[in-house]
């Protein structure tokens, strides 16, 4: 008799689970070493605007400009309601004297298109979009106008590689949305002029504050431009037409979570202790060579991202591959995909790793650095069984 190959190997079931299942691209993993005693020195029932309060505030501001290695002349503030916060802000406050030119390729950087061509009228602005996986030309953007774009594409995958192609006399004001990038990844600050994030992404810290960050040459434009616009009290940074200073020393403009700006403090003590910027970035490298290793050498899995020069190294997107799945429609990837994420996570080896819900089937694993390599790792472990196991299940039931 003669055996009949099965289509899959059968893997066998890892012995061993992540120290952490917690693969989210946000809000993501907490620091290592996170407990909550880490929160004891919070200032809690007190006003914010009392000593201690702004004395917290003001320390995490500094913190925030020494970790990221700023430039002396630009500015910190912490802002209400996360990175989309911070960038509205930047938005509603900044746009109007020149075109605008935005950038996007994945959910959120489509949503700063939604506001600037749609919310922000009359705007002169052009939208440069490309589909999930790929950038888009970013040459074409003109810097006599203002350019807005995301650094890192969380739910694509895709990554700005450098600021090459902005130039330092430029006109306009580059805005760019950094939440899955600043501390994950080397950045050019003298290219950027607006940079935002939230402590939810590669801190591991709490979402509803974000960090706005201005150059010297959008504080000018703060201060020599009326919105043609209602701008938001939660987005007004001038005072009778000039920087109010005090939001970028800790005066936030309405109450923060005092617990979550703590947060943000330990947060930022990791990771001096890990090395500051640099250590993070390495961390990162590390984390996503353990999955890149893996999808090298695994016939069914491939990055959503085709051009290796601007993958992710921290939202890292997968999808199905190889010629079981070239006439699969997205559908029944997606159900499949599903199957293994709720394996997965019945297993308690790995929570929210499905793709974003606009973007393609498929999975997104955070490989920022509150994330270990070696859970990493172990986890392609898991998903090797898991994809041989749904296979199984799915060919058993054809
Ligand atoms: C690129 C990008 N921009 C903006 C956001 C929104 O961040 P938040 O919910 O902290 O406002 C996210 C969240 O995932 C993101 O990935």
């Amino acid at each position: 008799m003669v055996a009949v190959a099965p289509a899959m190997p059968p893997a066998a079931k890892p012995a061993v689970v992540p120290s952490s299942p917690n693969f989210s691209c946000g809000p993501c993993k907490k620091h290592p070493g996170w407990s909550p005693d880490n929160l004891k020195n919070a200032v809690l029932g007190r006003s914010h605007r009392g000593k201690l309060g702004k004395d917290r505030l003001k320390r995490a501001i500094d913190e925030t400009k020494a970790l990221l290695e700023l430039p002396d002349d630009y500015i910190v503030a912490i802002m209400a309601a996360s990175d989309t916060g911070a960038v509205e802000a930047a938005l509603w406050s900044l746009l109007g004297p020149r075109p605008v030119d935005v950038f996007a390729w994945e959910s959120f950087g489509k949503d700063w298109v939604t506001d600037c061509l749609k919310q922000l009228t009359p705007l002169d602005a052009r939208s440069f979009i490309a589909p999930f996986g790929q950038l888009p030309d970013l040459h074409q953007a003109d810097f006599t106008h203002d350019v807005v774009f995301t650094w890192n594409g969380t739910t694509a995958g895709v990554i700005v590689p450098d600021g090459d192609w902005i130039p330092d006399n430029r006109q306009g004001l580059t805005i760019c949305d950094a939440t899955s990038s600043a501390l994950a990844v080397p950045m050019p600050w003298r290219k950027l002029d607006v940079i935002t994030y939230s402590w939810q992404k590669v801190l591991g810290g709490e979402a509803q504050h974000g960090i706005l960050i201005l150059s010297p040459r959008a504080v000018e434009r703060l201060e020599s431009h009326k919105p043609a616009w209602p701008v938001p009290k939660i987005f007004r940074m001038t005072k009778e037409g000039k920087l109010n200073k005090a939001i970028f020393e800790g005066e936030t403009i309405n109450t923060p979570s005092m617990l979550c700006v703590e947060d943000a403090l330990s947060a930022m003590a990791w990771a001096r202790s890990v090395g500051g910027a640099a250590g993070l970035a390495a961390r990162t490298q590390a984390n996503f060579k353990a999955l890149a290793d893996w999808v090298a050498n695994t016939p069914w899995i491939d990055f959503l991202c085709q051009d290796a020069a601007v993958r992710s190294p921290t939202s890292v997107c997968l999808t199905l591959a190889g010629p079981d799945w070239t006439h699969v429609s997205a559908e029944d990837q997606a159900a499949f995909c599903k199957k293994i994420v709720a394996l997965l996570e019945k297993e308690g080896v790995a929570y929210d790793i499905n793709s974003y819900r606009d973007a393609p089937p498929g999975f997104r694993i955070w490989c920022g650095s509150t994330v270990e390599a070696a859970d990493l790792a172990i986890l392609t472990q898991w998903m090797g069984w898991a994809y041989a196991t749904c296979r199984a299940e799915m060919k058993a039931a054809a």
